[in-house]
């Protein structure tokens, strides 16, 4: 028989109580594999759990949070990791019960440390955004405090609730749930793929649209979606009708455009679907399908104002060897408008974002700094729509020096080198200021 070092449990190099795992898996090994004879594996296989266990050394630690799991961890962890960390969901592993967190207390740290989790990834303190995830100072200080003070549990007699994957529309059951024209099939050799399907919408008038969302068929692999009217119009360069209607993420909930704004929906018009499919390593090597569905919400009102998109182009950016540069472009609007939301579209994982408007009198206003991820790009929603007026500029500093600096210290994983594309692209969501309500 073949050594069987897949026993051992992955990412026990990230996890505080290496020891305690090691063990568990050496003695379900060695059931295994004794009575082939292979005495050796297992020797192995004790070896190299004594040498993670002493390279990490933290197995006896003594308890010194006086934070518990059952009592102040687990809402925390509930309130901000369920959408994800639950069986099913699309996180690696659930962190709903003791068993399952206290493993991961010296990922959580870092995690948390890096700003990685829950994902955001927009910096508090600059500009105002809507939804912000980010955890609180002392929802932060009661998680870090028990991931590095021992883990302890609480009372052993206390019942926590269960807590399930929750997939189901954020807004109510849509107007038109769309499914997608086929199942989509995931190998089990593959861990990712970005797949492009077409949705006839079968409209047969044009309509406004407050909110577009996607509920996801097998929520364990859908990473993220772009939801678009697929259209034959060329791009241009000045705020022109925005095509891209949700960009969804997990854990999101759809956001419905109000304040008179909406998305125009053509008659007949067909929907673009592009989705990111990943695996975690819990479901490495195995085949997976999905079959999600879009969700279309018409606005009540018959008549609204057209939300726009604008583009903001970076001239080339250096090439990858001279990345430890920052550097800042800028872009002057030429009619009064209403800024409403940023996505970036075409940016480096990896780099720090800053986005500001300079008034025409030297008056700066922070719209958002942000640091870019692979997966995690999202549109993000400002609390109050910005009003700039004509010759108001958009600066953007883009830092292309690896911000993952904080990670690498505490240990989570190496952030891929920013590499990609050669102009940064975001875009800006704007009505233009007075604009009136008119018929789709
Ligand atoms: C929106 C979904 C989502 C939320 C909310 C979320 N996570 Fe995660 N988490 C993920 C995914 C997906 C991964 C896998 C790595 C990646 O893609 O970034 C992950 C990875 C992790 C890891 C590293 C696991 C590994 O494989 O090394 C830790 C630790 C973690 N999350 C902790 C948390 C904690 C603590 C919270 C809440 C405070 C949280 N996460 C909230 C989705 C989420």
């Amino acid at each position: 028989m073949k050594p069987r070092l897949t026993a051992l449990p992955r990412r026990t190099r990230r996890r505080t109580e290496c020891t305690v795992n090691t063990r568990q898996s050496v003695t379900s090994a060695q059931h295994r594999d004794f009575r082939g004879g292979a005495f050796l594996a297992v020797a192995a296989l004790v070896i190299i759990g004594a040498l993670l266990a002493t390279q990490h050394g933290e197995a006896h630690k003594a308890v010194t949070s006086k934070y518990t799991y059952n009592d102040d961890v687990f809402p925390i962890l509930r309130d901000r990791c369920s959408r994800c960390h639950v069986p099913g969901g699309v996180a690696p592993m659930s962190l709903m019960t003791y068993d399952e967190a206290f493993p991961w207390g010296e990922s959580i740290r870092a995690e948390l440390i890096a700003a990685h989790m829950p994902p955001w990834n927009a910096d508090g303190g600059f500009g105002e955004l809507k939804h912000a995830h980010a955890l609180s100072p002392n929802e932060l200080d009661i998680i870090l405090t028990w991931a590095t003070g021992g883990n302890p549990r609480g009372s052993l007699d206390q019942k926590l609730p269960a807590v399930t994957l929750v997939n189901d529309w954020t807004m109510g059951k849509p107007d038109l749930a769309l499914p997608l024209p086929s199942e989509y099939a995931m190998p089990a050799d593959a861990m990712e793929e970005t797949k492009e399907f077409t949705i006839a919408t079968g409209t047969t008038e044009a309509r406004w649209v407050r909110a577009v969302d996607l509920l996801p068929g097998t929520p364990a692999i859908v990473r993220s979606a772009v939801i678009y009217v697929k259209t034959t119009a060329a791009p241009a360069g000045g705020p022109a009708p925005e095509q891209v209607l949700a960009r969804w993420v997990p854990g999101l909930d759809a956001e419905p455009l109000d304040g008179g704004a909406a998305y125009r929906l053509p008659a007949g018009a067909e929907l673009g679907v592009r989705i990111h499919y990943k695996k975690t390593w819990s479901y490495e090597s195995k085949a997976m399908t999905d079959r999600s569905t879009v969700g279309v919400y018409f606005a009540q009102a018959g008549t609204a104002q057209e939300i726009l998109a604008l583009p903001l182009t970076s001239p080339a950016l250096p090439t990858p060897d001279a990345l430890n540069k920052s550097m800042t472009f800028s872009q002057t609007i030429d009619s009064d408008l209403q800024i409403l939301a940023l996505s970036p579209e075409q940016v480096p994982a990896n780099i720090t974002l800053q986005v500001q408007a300079v008034l025409p009198n030297g008056t700066r206003a922070p719209m958002i700094r942000l640091n870019t991820r692979a997966d995690w790009a999202r549109r993000y929603w400002f609390e109050r729509p910005l009003a700039l007026p004509r010759g108001s500029k958009i600066e953007v500093t883009a830092n292309l020096v690896d911000p993952d600096l904080m990670s690498t210290a505490f240990g989570s994983p190496a952030a891929p080198k920013a590499t990609g594309p050669s102009t940064l692209r975001l875009a800006l969501n704007v009505i233009p200021a007075g604009a009136k309500a008119v018929a789709p």
